[in-house]
């Protein structure tokens, strides 16, 4: 039996718990080198204690049991998997069925789409945050209420645009998805424009302008900057790279850029070449 905690421990595991809390962490998964090696035998549960950790959201255990260390589909599998869906409800649920995407075993639930499918404009961001977790939707924190202050300054309701993310589940933390996991997302969000066809593409940050556009410039070389996104099978979309609103709450000082991006769309939605 282990020792009971000391007042100390307890003080000490309290002020680690509140800084990870502030820090956004709320899940644990395990890190490549804390896996077992190879060569090391795997330590079975003594018969006394529990198999498996108490129920919880996410554990090393589950996450492994889901597919950490497994291999993942390949890009192949995910495209056709995604190529097959020819409405938004299949292609929501052929992500549902998909297990090549890691975050998906550490966030909540997917988080697809909001707003007018038919909508003429189809905004993407970067990936959820913790509200849109636990919302199941994009952009519904603050920062998506501040995108949604934008496109009404230009005239855009909730249902003049269609809202998403380039990576479908929350990565832990709040960090930014790696390039394997929105590489794991690319074929979904790909098709998802296919299907959508919007008149025009808004890309909401760095991460969600370079994984479409594929190039490699930061976005303040990129934003304002019309580009070409051209689904599979279809014509090319124009596509305007924009800061990423929660950019602009940590510096209000950008909106001005911002501005002058959102009227270079209105001016195109109105019919003016911008
Ligand atoms: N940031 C994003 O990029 N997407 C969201 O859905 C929320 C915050």
């Amino acid at each position: 039996m282990s020792a009971p905690l000391s007042l100390e421990d307890i003080r000490v595991l309290k002020s680690l718990t509140q800084w990870w809390d502030q820090a956004g962490v709320d899940v644990l998964v395990p890190l490549p080198e804390e896996r077992p090696r190879r060569s090391e035998p795997r330590r079975e549960a003594a018969p006394s204690e529990p198999r498996s950790a108490p129920a919880a959201r996410a554990t090393p255990q589950a996450a492994r049991a889901a597919g950490y260390g497994a291999p993942a589909p390949s890009g192949e599998d995910a495209r056709a998997a995604a190529a097959k869906a020819d409405t938004l409800d299949a292609l929501k649920a052929a992500l549902e069925a998909y297990d090549g995407c890691p975050l998906k075993v550490t966030a909540t639930q997917l988080v697809f789409a909001r707003g007018q499918p038919t909508a003429r404009v189809m905004g993407g961001g970067e990936a959820p945050g913790r509200e849109e977790d636990i919302a199941g939707a994009p952009f519904v924190g603050r920062s998506g209420q501040l995108l949604d202050r934008m496109l009404a300054a230009i005239g855009l309701g909730p249902e003049d645009a269609y809202i998403t993310n380039v990576v479908f589940w929350r990565p832990p933390g709040n960090r930014k998805p790696t390039d394997a996991e929105i590489a794991a997302c690319r074929p979904f969000a790909e098709r998802h424009i296919g299907l959508v066809k919007p008149e025009f593409l808004v890309f909401a940050g760095g991460i969600a302008a370079q994984s479409m556009l594929r190039v490699n410039d930061g976005i303040t070389a990129l934003r304002g900057r019309w580009g070409e996104f051209t689904p599979d099978g279809g014509a090319p979309i124009p596509a305007l790279p924009v800061y990423h609103p929660a950019f602009l709450l940590r510096r209000p000082q950008e909106k001005a850029r911002a501005w002058q991006d959102l009227l270079s769309l209105k001016a195109r939605l109105d019919g003016q070449d911008a």
